[in-house]
């Protein structure tokens, strides 16, 4: 199994390309399934849960082809993957396939709107935390659905005539249940209004591409989106949003490690929240003609309290990294954590390598501490990994990051990304 093995104390200095949202990419090539036609779309990542999501949609009869395209000196794969679904083969998605990737459960909502049935496994996905499913089973149930739960299997029927519009209040914000429901609408009887939805900006870009597709979605970044059903949608063709989860943990690394580096295609409107509050620990970020430059000379880093919260508010997926980069700082910081209740299973590998956090409920308490020093550490789940990653560069010595498959789940060439800066990564196979 890869290891990740880093040998901290170099600054940062370079140019860091950002790949396509691996957030957009999955419900994008999920909705896929909405048309018999081809959705074309470019800046797609190269990673596990794309791969694996590739495999699900097979398995429901999409034909899908991949054109790489290289780009700066192999730095970067942008890939354009075309979907096409011409033919639903299948409206089951087995337990093998979806305990693998809780996004994979999202193919509920199109096999549901397009064939009218679907049963499709409770998912799995990060351990971090209980992550129930009540919010897709009342949501499409407003749509007119009949869900039944047998087995592990969640089993979705439409109506006769298909899916109906409705409205639906989301009792707690759910970026997936908002991905789910927004395309379940799309085809569905009359018009939909979603309350209280996820205002993401993933979301905001699966409601462009299916509104290209022929969609009549409105509202979408705000709290009420509307969705009128139309019989069918077309293909189209598609450009995945910047990663702001990857821009963010760089621009943490940056901060963490000191140095000047750009961010390459990506945009700070994403963001902001998160780039304020690394802003107040000491460093410099501005906006550049197509990305971000983030820079700290000397300065050490400032303690800050952060409290996660949906988009706008500081994103739960950067919260590990934020921790990593304040194990450092010169005083307190609070971290709180509102959107998952077992999100800081970072914190005792953290403490492996010298940082000083306590947890009280939903809230760490990071006492900074003047040097760290590196020791093998285990990646518990995506962004926790990455988290270790950010110590790891500022620790003293080596530091061997296990079970990097986590990392693959969501970081694009994260080791070559880092070397190019003069990082010392490197993957070990063993
Ligand atoms: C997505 C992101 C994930 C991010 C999360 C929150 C993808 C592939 N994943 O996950 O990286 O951390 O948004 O920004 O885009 N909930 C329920 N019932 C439901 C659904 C959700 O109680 O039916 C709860 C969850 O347990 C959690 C909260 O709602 O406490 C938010 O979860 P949600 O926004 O749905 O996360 P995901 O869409 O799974």
């Amino acid at each position: 199994m890869d290891r990740i093995r880093i040998v901290g104390g170099n600054e940062l200095h370079g140019v860091i390309p950002i790949s396509g949202a691996k957030n957009a990419a999955l419900p994008l090539m999920i909705a896929s399934l909405l048309t018999d036609d081809t959705l074309t779309l470019e800046n797609v990542p190269h990673l596990a849960d794309v791969e694996q999501l590739i495999r699900i949609l097979g398995n429901h009869g999409a034909d899908i082809s991949v054109n790489g395209r290289r780009e700066r000196q192999g730095e970067s794969y942008a890939r354009t993957i075309h979907f096409t679904s011409r033919n639903i083969v299948s409206t089951t998605a087995p337990y093998e396939l979806v305990s693998k990737m809780r996004a994979s459960f999202w193919v509920i909502g199109p096999l549901l709107a397009r064939e009218g049935k679907a049963r499709v496994s409770l998912p799995g996905g990060c351990a971090i935390g209980t992550r129930p499913v009540d919010l897709f089973i009342d949501g499409l149930t407003a749509l007119g659905a009949n869900i039944e739960i047998d087995g592990g299997y969640v089993n979705a029927t439409a109506p006769a005539g298909g899916l109906a519009g409705g409205r639906y209040v989301f009792p707690k914000v759910s970026v997936g249940a908002t991905h789910v429901l927004m395309m379940a609408a799309t085809l569905a009887n009359g018009t939909t209004v979603l309350g209280n939805a996820a205002r993401e900006p993933e979301v905001v870009d699966l409601a462009k591409c299916l509104n290209a597709m022929g969609a009549k979605i409105t509202g979408q970044g705000t709290s009420t989106i509307t969705v009128e059903g139309v019989p069918s949608l077309s293909g189209a063709r598609h450009r995945v949003l910047p990663d702001r989860i990857e821009t963010g943990t760089y621009a943490m690394a940056v901060a963490m490690t000191g140095g000047d580096v750009i961010l390459e295609d990506t945009d700070a409107s994403l963001l902001e929240t998160a780039l304020e509050a690394i802003r107040r620990t000491g460093a410099e970020i501005s906006e550049t003609n197509s990305g971000i430059r983030i820079v700290r000379n000397g300065a050490g880093i400032k303690p800050v309290d952060i409290v996660t919260d949906p988009f706008p508010g500081f994103p739960t997926d950067l919260q590990a990294q934020f921790m990593g980069l304040m194990t450092k700082s010169s005083g307190v910081s609070h971290i709180t954590e509102t959107i998952f209740e077992n999100r800081f299973m970072h914190v005792q590998e953290l403490a492996r390598l010298g940082a000083k956090i306590s947890l009280s409920g939903q809230t760490a308490k990071v006492e900074g501490v003047s040097r760290l020093k590196g020791a093998p550490v285990m990646a518990t789940d995506l962004r926790a990994s990455v988290s270790l990653v950010i110590a790891g560069l500022a620790a003293e010595g080596e530091t061997m990051v296990s079970r990097v498959y986590h990392l693959d789940r969501g970081f694009e060439r994260l080791e070559e990304k880092l070397t190019r800066c003069g990082a010392h990564v490197e993957r070990v196979s063993d």
